[in-house]
């Protein structure tokens, strides 16, 4: 029998466990239709507020790359450099509500066994901004969303009350959580910022406030780099720049740690993974720490806008991957990997006798390589 792609993720079925990301591939109802028509499972749309959006002037992302024969990076285009990273300081879409609302019916009615999530953001300081929440969701739901992903994440937002503002603090991401679940009628995702001493505090307040999913991992603050020549910010304005988010291959590892976290901490929620996959292998990283779906969005940018090629490849090596391995559906393999990440103490030391957690040997306790003379 043929390996199955098809999963079932927050009780919602995918097609493949796929998603773009929400993000500039998904800010257009052309685009949206596009990617399903490339294969991908599902779609999160690029966030949508209620609020006034205004971007700042210039590029809002650019690619860092690095050379193969030297160590120097740069945001500049030279012939032969590879991708390390996305940087941005892009806001939400600047898209109002009343926009998105018929191009979101539109999408589900032409592929209505895709799936399409609505990704939101209202502030967090007034009843008001909490009502928005509301609003935002039910909008989304009544025009026929599958899932409503809430952005708690966004590192770098003018607004205080908003996006990784929201994410860094347990009681706003348990209220938010719980405003939205109080109207929704299908399944909420939250989406928290990587930026925090201990994700896992973060998680417990968003399932407390009723998540019925983890979303991990936003970019990763971050500056551009300082040209040596010029000594400007390779991105600016006026000469003055701001933290951005990174993303690509560089946070891959970093947002494998905080998933290993979560997915430790609660093995029996759903997460999906985000950061830095271009191919199936990265993917499987995710799979095997417990998550359910993965999500793209930098390499999926730099492939015709949407990753047609991205998403084919995603399915050939998953195809393949499950018929090497002899895996039927992706929860034969899902979490094989998740109890291998141990504390640093846990891993063994050439001399294991010898070894106690980083401490001095118990007092009391003779071991069986103390001379007589110590005793
Ligand atoms: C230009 C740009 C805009 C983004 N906009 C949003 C957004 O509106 N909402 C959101 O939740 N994440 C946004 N993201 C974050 C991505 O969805 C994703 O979490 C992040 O880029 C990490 O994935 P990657 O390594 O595949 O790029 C954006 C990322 C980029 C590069």
């Amino acid at each position: 029998m043929a390996p199955q792609l098809s999963t079932t993720f927050t009780g919602l079925r995918f097609e493949n466990p796929f998603l773009l990301s929400s993000a500039p591939p998904t800010e257009s109802e052309s685009n949206i239709m596009r990617a399903f028509d490339a294969g991908w499972g599902g779609v999160v749309t690029k966030t949508i507020g209620l609020h006034p959006v205004v971007n700042v002037d210039g590029p809002k992302t650019k690619f860092l790359r690095s050379m193969p024969d030297s160590p120097q990076m740069s945001m500049r285009k030279r012939p032969g450099a590879v991708l390390h990273s996305s940087w941005n300081w892009e806001l939400i879409s600047d898209k109002p509500l009343d926009w998105w609302l018929p191009r979101i019916a539109r999408i589900k009615q032409a592929h209505p066994n895709r799936i399409l999530v609505a990704s939101i953001m209202a502030g967090s300081g007034s009843d008001e901004e909490l009502r928005h929440w509301q609003t935002l969701a039910t909008a989304c739901q009544d025009q026929g969303a599958d899932a409503l992903e809430l952005n708690l994440s966004c590192p770098h937002m003018d607004r205080k009350d908003m996006g990784s503002n929201i994410g860094k603090d347990t009681e706003l991401i348990s209220v938010v959580t719980e405003v939205v679940k109080q109207v929704a009628r299908i399944p909420v995702w939250t989406k928290l910022t990587p930026s925090t001493t201990d994700i896992v505090v973060e998680a417990r307040g968003a399932f407390l406030g009723g998540a019925d999913a983890i979303v991990s991992s936003n970019t990763f603050p971050s500056l551009p780099l300082i040209d040596p020549e010029t000594l400007e910010f390779e991105m600016n304005v006026d000469g003055l720049v701001s933290s951005g988010g990174l993303g690509g291959p560089a946070i891959l590892p970093l947002s494998l740690a905080k998933m290993a976290q979560l997915t430790q901490a609660f093995p029996d929620r759903s997460f999906s993974g985000i950061g830095g996959v271009a191919e199936f292998a990265h993917a499987l990283n995710y799979f095997l720490l417990g998550c359910g779906t993965v999500q793209v969005c930098t390499a999926a940018m730099l492939d015709h806008a949407i990753g047609p090629n991205v998403i084919k490849n995603l399915i050939a090596g998953m195809t393949e991957t499950m018929d090497k391995h002899g895996w039927k559906t992706l929860e034969d393999f899902r979490g094989l990997r998740r109890d291998r990440v141990v504390t640093h103490s846990k891993i063994r030391r050439p001399d294991a006798k010898s070894y106690h957690g980083g401490y001095d040997e118990a007092e009391g306790y003779a071991s069986e390589t103390t001379t007589t003379s110590e005793r």
